[in-house]
């Protein structure tokens, strides 16, 4: 079922919550939805609006917004411990790692409380705590408004990194994600590697699916702000990739300075909340925007911020870090 919306008001859409609209936003469910939207033909732009936690809107939408809001989560297959299941784009995220640990189905337990629906985990390849989703993905659905096609997508063409793939490079603006198959295990397969997430494990009584969905949603709210209460996207930046001799260059002045394995062997990864907290930003504000107390990588709308007003803050921080480190952050969130 389609249904339009003519200039809504975006602010409920958006997790950052500023006020802009667009001309027109259709909320679609399957992909015939989407076939039949693109032949009766769509004037001016369009672009798709998941669940809005990745996006700054600096002005109103000339076009068309997208919005996929089916619900279907199903198993397609089980072939000794691998499970295959299908989401539609429209699922919360957040809801698929809730049936995965209830249906006792190991690998995305870590991906806990991401804000954001499914359909939009491959496309920044959304990653914490030691997993990303390319971890699990199997394959993506989409449709592909040029040809009118709905194609499948594996996950070896999916040409996934860090925060990325070819939904943002190559098919940017030329496909839709209608759902995503994930390949999940009965078989435990615990990664508690990173940070605090083993010892909150073993507090809670020790490995289960259960435990460590708690424990990372712990993790998360002690430190990430809730986007319901407060305005933000998420880690607003990208940790940087560096040189090899850049980041030993970092290291003589400030050993303790976070760093990890970029997949290029000659590059390092850096943490960008660290290098913002270091620059003495966090918990610091400028009018409407601030830079979270508690995680520096996260800007938050303290009330009333325009995405200029957060754009211009953004680059502040990014200058700072500059002059501070010589390292230049990039922002993770879709400007538009
Ligand atoms: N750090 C600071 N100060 C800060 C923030 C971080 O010193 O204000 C230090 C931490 O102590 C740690 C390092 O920086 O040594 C890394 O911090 P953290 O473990 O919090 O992770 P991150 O690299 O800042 C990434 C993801 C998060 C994800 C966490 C946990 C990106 C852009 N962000 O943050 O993802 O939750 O790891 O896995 O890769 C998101 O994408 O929206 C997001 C929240």
């Amino acid at each position: 079922m389609i249904r339009e919306f003519i200039y809504p008001d975006l602010t409920l859409r958006n997790s950052f919550r500023v006020a802009q609209k667009a001309d027109r936003l259709l909320e679609f469910e399957t992909a015939d939805d989407l076939r039949t939207i693109f032949e009766r033909g769509i004037s001016g732009p369009w672009y798709v609006l998941s669940g809005g936690n990745n996006i700054l809107f600096t002005q109103d939408y000339h076009g068309t917004l997208l919005t996929p809001v089916s619900q279907g989560i199903r198993i397609v297959s089980e072939t000794g411990d691998r499970v295959l299941v299908t989401a539609d784009a429209g699922v919360e995220w957040d809801d698929l790692v809730e049936w995965a640990v209830e249906h006792e189905l190991w690998g995305v337990e870590n991906l806990s409380l991401i804000p954001g629906k499914a359909g939009a985990a491959p496309v920044q390849n959304i990653g914490a705590y030691g997993c990303e989703a390319k971890d699990t993905i199997e394959s993506v659905e989409m449709f592909c408004p040029e040809t009118k096609n709905i194609l499948i997508l594996s996950k070896d063409h999916c040409e996934f990194g860090y925060r990325d793939s070819i939904f943002k490079r190559m098919l940017k603006g030329r496909s839709i994600i209608t759902s995503i198959r994930l390949q999940l295990s009965r078989r435990p397969m615990p990664r508690l590697d990173y940070g605090d997430v083993a010892r909150k494990v073993e507090e809670r009584g020790g490995i289960s699916l259960r435990n460590i969905r708690d424990a990372i949603c712990e993790i998360r709210r002690t430190k990430l702000p809730d986007p319901a209460k407060t305005g933000n996207a998420g880690s607003f930046f990208k940790n940087p990739v560096v040189s090899r001799q850049e980041a030993e260059r970092l290291l003589a002045l400030h050993p303790d300075m976070p760093h990890y394995p970029a997949a290029n062997p000659e590059q390092v990864k850096l943490a960008a909340g660290w290098l913002i907290d270091r620059a003495g930003l966090k918990g610091y504000t400028n009018g409407h925007v601030g830079v979270h107390a508690r995680q520096a990588l996260v800007l938050i709308n303290l009330g009333g911020a325009t995405g200029n007003e957060v754009l211009a803050f953004a680059r502040e921080v990014q200058q700072k870090v500059k002059e501070t480190f010589g390292v230049e952050i990039e922002p993770e969130v879709n400007v538009l």
